[in-house]
């Protein structure tokens, strides 16, 4: 994103520190994240109006402990250091940081010493959130106490010409009541950051860019029917209109019309074409009596790239291959930690673009998942598209434990059915973030009438979650639970039991595959 009026968040392994740029972006200003170990010249080309120094599990004493190279402080302009980051302000400028301190988790109260810059327009106390073991001691000579807790004399730092601040507590955590307030008087009032991002300077800025990068050449897009791909498929269409080439492929392990409701969206509301391959029988040929989850996954992958490559090689021109590719994957690219451990292998089209010597161009790669909505909403997307829940690339076949069949097929795809249906029904469908039905390989006794029955069971997995990273298992009302179990035993042959999974991530996954 280019733009003169941005914050650079440097990341020192926090586990917030997504929030913090999402937070800033709230506030209308652009915000990138960068490992704490940037280079100064690197630091010198972003050219930021202020940097916030994330919060991190180390000790600034420790042997490895993340330290610049270069004194962030004196960068030359502002600086929020927020839990870790305050403690490295006070270490680089001579204060005291306390490493016996008594580790402190949770909601404190925060009495606020100054009302000026950092703290303006706040009551004297408010509720923060504090997760930190070191504690400041003593701040750096000439730096004033701004404020303070019971627990933390030092809670809260202001340089003496008022440039430099630190605090204990995490004002990106949504516990901390006023946080937000907080973030935008340093963005806005202290950084001096104009309101400048939102969707439509996304979209405008957006559209300038890929109509330079890409000129006449061809875009090849795949489009699974997620958000995050037909988003970026109606942005790209809008830069480079006939030259983007969309193609659909019917895995046969969609859901009930998914593969219909895609193309009806791009040849009647986007009046975008899109080339549907039918690859329903092939994926399931490749799938026959595969049980393993990875192999699933990997047979699948490979078939979606062997269609995909196959129509391509049909389209002349072709030198791009668009992604939806989000913000939180390239900064764990990127992260200090490294890229995290494969827990599932999630497919995309990988692989393809050095295959076929194709350049690729990610319009979303700054974005956050609820931005991609934002700029969907603006792009005329319709509400119900885009507020979906997301859908995994293999669909249906990692939720049909064991092997994939015509059959089973059909039996999960009804049942999913009636669990949506009365999701919407009773008005829950957008407080969950997932929900779906899985057809486990289990049979089990049941009686129907006056006849033993000896068949399916079916678990039904909802959840909350704000990234898909962690989650909660959703609380459903239960009359709720009680109607959808009904209907299913009832409507769907071959089931004749319903269990509710009650595991959070961790230590579950959203997925049972
Ligand atoms: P897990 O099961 O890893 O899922 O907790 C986290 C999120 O990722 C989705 N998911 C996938 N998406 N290809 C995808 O495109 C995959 O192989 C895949 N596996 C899981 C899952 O639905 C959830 O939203």
């Amino acid at each position: 994103m280019q733009t003169n009026e941005k914050i650079i968040i440097l990341d020192f392994g926090a586990q917030y520190t997504q929030l913090i740029a999402r937070k800033v972006r709230e506030n209308g200003v652009y915000a990138e994240i960068y490992p704490f170990n940037i280079s100064y010249e690197k630091m010198k080309e972003l050219n930021p109006k202020g940097i916030i120094l994330s919060g991190g599990p180390s000790s600034v004493y420790e042997k490895d402990a993340p330290i610049p190279s270069y004194d962030v402080v004196d960068f030359g302009v502002p600086v929020l250091g927020i839990c870790y980051g305050l403690q490295l302000i006070a270490y680089t400028k001579g204060g005291v940081v306390d490493g016996a301190a008594r580790r402190e988790f949770g909601r404190a109260e925060l009495l606020i010493d100054s009302h000026e810059d950092l703290f303006m327009d706040l009551p004297s106390s408010t509720t923060v959130w504090m997760s930190h073991g070191d504690a400041l001691k003593e701040p750096p000579a000439g730096y004033k106490i701004i404020g303070h807790s019971d627990n933390s004399p030092v809670c809260a730092v202001r340089s003496p010409d008022k440039k430099i601040f630190g605090v204990q507590f995490h004002p990106e955590v949504h516990h901390t009541q006023l946080g937000n307030k907080i973030l935008n008087n340093f963005v806005r009032s202290i950084c001096g950051c104009r309101e400048v991002w939102n969707a439509e300077s996304f979209i405008e800025s957006s559209i300038k860019n890929i109509s330079e990068k890409i000129g006449d050449d061809g875009v090849l897009l795949a489009l699974s029917g997620g958000v995050d791909s037909t988003v970026a498929a109606v942005l790209l269409h809008k830069a480079i209109g006939e030259n983007l080439h969309c193609v659909h492929i019917d895995s046969g392990v969609m859901r009930t019309d998914e593969s219909k409701i895609v193309v009806e969206l791009f040849n009647q509301s986007f009046k975008i074409p899109i080339e549907l391959v039918d690859g329903s029988e092939l994926f399931l040929e490749r799938l026959k009596d595969v049980e393993d989850p990875e192999k699933k996954r990997k047979i699948i992958g490979k078939t979606f790239i062997d269609l995909f490559e196959e129509s391509a090689k049909k389209m002349n021109d072709i030198k791009w291959l668009g992604q939806g590719t989000l913000y939180p994957d390239v900064i764990e690219s990127l992260s200090v930690k490294g890229p995290s451990a494969t827990i599932k292998s999630h497919h995309n089209v990988g692989g393809l673009p050095e295959k076929m010597n194709l350049k690729i161009i990610e319009p979303f790669r700054d974005l956050f998942k609820d931005e991609v909505r934002e700029v969907g909403h603006q792009l005329g997307v319709p509400e119900w598209f885009v507020e979906r829940h997301p859908f995994p690339g293999p669909g249906l076949a990692i939720r049909i434990l064991g092997a994939v069949s015509k059959d089973r097929l059909e039996v999960l795809r009804k049942a999913d059915d009636i669990y949506l249906e009365e999701i919407h029904n009773a008005k829950l469908y957008d407080e969950i973030w997932q929900a779906f039905a899985v057809l486990l390989p289990v049979s089990s006794v049941g009686v129907m009438g006056d006849s033993r029955t000896y068949e399916n069971v079916c678990a039904l997995r909802a959840v909350t979650s704000t990234d898909g990273m962690t989650a909660d298992w959703y609380e459903f009302p239960p009359e709720v639970l009680a109607k959808i179990s009904n209907r299913i035993i009832n409507e769907v042959r071959g089931i004749n039991r319903v269990v509710y999974d009650i595991t959070s991530k961790p230590p579950g996954t959203i997925e049972w595959e």
